[in-house]
């Protein structure tokens, strides 16, 4: 599994010969401007909640691939209507698709659309696949549901919002990665706003003072895990 870092909560992952994109938001963020969002190979395009910053380019994206939207059944009427192909989920609910399991995880956080329009209830995404098994928060606070990750699966990886104000910041998501039971954390949404600005170095000592490990790329950089 590669995973690639497209900035603020953008990701996107090659996993089995497929292509997902998480949360794509390239073209209207200033620190990404180097990335080319009409290259972005996408089979998938996974969404965690409704909010501008998560949604800007999954038109774009999916209008070029043709990728499905996968996402809570509001986000997925949402792009249904305007003729998009999707597959619906909610909260709990799991579903196996052709690389891997997907469950929709519970997200503490808003997810309403740029026009105030209703977007469903926020969430996480626990992908099982045979090249490694990750848990990718969503905006969210720390939550005691947490604790049910490692009852369902074990963490290769942990990808957590760490840019504080809007979501968990560094100290909680230390202890967020207690409670999935994973040491290795991958940051995301943090930098893009004057809100989320952190120290990178001291945000990488504090995991490391709790023998963990913090991993921020650069943005369209990868990890292979
Ligand atoms: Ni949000
Ligand atoms: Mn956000």
């Amino acid at each position: 599994m590669k995973i690639t870092y497209l900035g603020h909560a953008g990701l996107s992952i090659e996993v089995a010969n497929k292509h997902l994109v998480i949360d794509p938001f390239v073209t209207a963020n200033d620190l990404a401007k180097h990335l080319n969002v009409n290259t972005i190979e996408a089979d998938y395009i996974l969404i965690t909640h409704a909010h501008f910053d998560h949604i800007a380019d999954v038109e774009v994206i999916a209008q070029r691939t043709g990728a499905k939207i996968v996402s809570n059944y509001e986000i997925f009427m949402h792009f249904s209507e305007k003729g998009f192909d999707g597959h619906p989920m909610s909260q709990g609910g799991s579903w196996q698709f052709d690389f891997g399991k997907v469950t929709y995880t519970n997200a503490v956080h808003g997810s309403s659309f740029q026009d105030g329009s209703y977007g469903g209830n926020p969430g996480g995404f626990l992908i099982e696949t045979n090249e490694g098994t990750i848990y990718i928060a969503g905006d969210t606070a720390l939550t005691y549901d947490m604790k049910l990750i490692p009852l369902m699966a074990t963490l290769d990886l942990a990808i957590f919002p760490i840019g504080d104000n809007f979501t968990m910041g560094i100290d909680t998501a230390i202890l967020a990665s207690d409670f999935v039971a994973c040491n290795k954390v991958l940051g995301y949404h943090y930098d893009t706003f004057d809100y989320i600005k952190i120290d990178h170095e001291e945000a990488k000592s504090k995991f490391s003072a709790k023998k963990k490990e913090l991993i921020l790329l650069d943005i369209g950089a990868s990890i292979n895990i």
